[in-house]
């Protein structure tokens, strides 16, 4: 983690935000793959802050971070917003520290056992919700719609695709989505990108959930097909049946035409 006793030059804020954060260090956090800039902000005697600054593009279509915050607070662990604005280019979000490390932090076939079976908590949790003035809803038919506005705009590379497709097009890519879209969906609240560095641990425990701009009313399978993704890379597939066990999926009953499509259908997205 870089480190830097002031604010970086490379970020601009605004005033009131800025006399909020004299005399912390600035630790700048790499762990995203996201376009949003992530600040660990540290001061002796005071909590620890993290500044998540949110990039705006007419592109991004999932961009609900404040509203989904302010929905989950006191129905899951998430942080809380001390300070929050937008200006054209930008929205700036300071939050509470979620305490503990990232769920891939482990150091032992135990250590995954136990993440594992905290993840799948984790996300039954958000997933027996009520549906109740949540408020954003993801509709797959929308969804579809900005994929195809964006390959059609030229704006998918393939070089940036997954190996199992990287030799795709994006037309190519476009036509197997289209194959595959799901005759059933399960509307749930989904956390919208639930992989291993959004969830963090605490002396074994679960503490709770960051980045929380795709969440809503979606399709079970939506986090579902992230999880996978991120146990494979970070893990290893044969953990999956594992996972979907403590889940409460029989493994072999997962339906993997679906988690494909939301996989491939996420290439098509920005984020
Ligand atoms: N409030 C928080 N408390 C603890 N850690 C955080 C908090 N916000 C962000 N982080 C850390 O920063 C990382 C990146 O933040 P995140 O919101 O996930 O951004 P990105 O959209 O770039 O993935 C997280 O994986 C987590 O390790
Ligand atoms: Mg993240």
């Amino acid at each position: 983690m870089k480190i830097m006793n002031v604010q970086p030059s490379e970020v601009s804020i605004p005033k009131d935000l800025e006399k909020q954060l004299i005399g912390y260090d600035w630790h700048k956090v790499n762990i995203g793959w996201s376009r949003s800039k992530i600040y660990k902000l540290t001061r002796k005697n005071k909590s620890t802050l993290f500044l998540k600054i949110n990039r705006y593009s007419g592109d991004l279509f999932f961009n609900h971070e404040y509203d989904m915050l302010s929905w989950l607070k006191g129905k899951v662990s998430v942080p809380d917003i001390i300070y929050h604005s937008k200006n054209s280019d930008n929205e700036f979000l300071l939050l509470t520290e979620i305490l503990g490390e990232v769920s891939y932090e482990v150091f032992s076939r135990s250590d995954i056992e136990a993440n594992l079976k905290i993840l799948a908590k984790g996300l039954q949790i958000f997933h027996t919700l009520p549906l109740g003035n949540c408020p954003n809803k993801i509709d797959l038919d929308t969804m579809i719609q900005h994929a195809k506005e964006r390959l059609e705009q030229g704006k998918i590379n393939s070089k940036n695709f997954d190996v199992r497709w990287k030799h795709k097009t994006p037309y190519e890519l476009f036509e197997d989505v289209k194959r595959l879209i799901p005759r059933r969906i399960e509307k749930v609240v989904t956390h919208g990108d639930y992989c291993l560095p959004n969830v963090m641990i605490h002396e074994g425990e679960l503490s709770g959930f960051v980045d929380l701009g795709c969440a809503g009313i979606n399709d079970r399978y939506y986090d579902l097909a992230a999880i996978t993704w991120s146990i494979s890379y970070n893990f290893g597939e044969k953990w999956l049946p594992f996972f979907f066990e403590n889940y409460g999926i029989n493994y072999d009953e997962i339906d993997r035409e679906r988690l494909l499509f939301y996989q491939m259908l996420n290439e098509f997205i920005e984020f």
